[in-house]
């Protein structure tokens, strides 16, 4: 299992501790939410915190853009070493274009699915795309509720990988918890955001560990 803690949980005054930690975990990847304050109702943060990042981290960065328009960002995030740029299906009106675009940065290219959205919805995208994000939360904020509903669409999207001969990865992001992260990788899940779970723990780096290594 791939495990990305979400850095909008991190200690903003300590950001390179935290960042550090992740280093030095199990941890996988660095998931990096951009919110825009149109397509969700939250700020988060831009290129300058990107840009520490980009400096700091020594992991892949899962940037996950919650931008009403991502495609005139698409080549500074690249710039600033994102690994995979994931655009929402919500957002995107052409988006075979955008993902082309990603591609074109040399970036892997992802989709999220607000817990609204059918999966069906991809079928004739996911042979192009490198990773399905799929949000268990409404996206906006970090420690919110897990919505239950989202096995169901991990098992369905899996069908839908299979059927289509792609190769991306799927990855859920909001409310894991060690209790859900299980059932989650049943499911089909390859990859599992963290915010609140890892950095509301007493024991971030054991928290990660016990999120790689847990039985189904
Ligand atoms: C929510 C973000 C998530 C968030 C997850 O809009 O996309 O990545 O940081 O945080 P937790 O794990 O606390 O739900
Ligand atoms: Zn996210």
């Amino acid at each position: 299992m791939i495990i990305s803690p979400s850095v909008l949980s991190a200690n903003f005054l300590h950001l390179e501790k935290d960042i550090e930690m992740i280093n030095n975990s199990q941890a996988d990847w660095f998931h990096v939410d951009i919110m825009d304050g149109v397509f969700v109702p939250n700020i988060s943060f831009g290129m300058p915190v990107m840009n520490a990042l980009h400096k700091a981290a020594k992991k892949p960065l899962d940037v996950h853009l919650m931008l009403a328009n991502p495609d005139p960002y698409i080549a500074e995030f690249a710039r600033l070493g994102a690994t995979f740029i994931t655009v929402h299906y919500e957002a995107c009106t052409h988006l075979h274009r955008t993902i082309q675009s990603i591609k074109q940065t040399g970036a892997k290219a992802g989709v999220a699915l607000n817990p609204h959205t059918p999966v069906h919805l991809l079928s004739e995208i996911i042979a192009d795309l490198d990773l399905v994000l799929l949000m268990s939360v409404n996206p906006g904020f970090g420690g919110q509720k897990f919505i239950e509903n989202t096995y169901h669409k991990c098992a369905e999207l899996k069908a839908l990988i299979l059927e289509k001969q792609s190769h991306a990865l799927i990855e859920i992001d909001g409310g894991v918890t060690l209790a859900n992260a299980p059932l989650l990788q049943k499911a089909g899940a390859h990859a599992l955001v963290a915010g609140n779970t890892v950095f509301s723990s007493p024991n971030p780096t054991e928290t990660i560990m016990q999120l790689k290594n847990m039985n189904p």
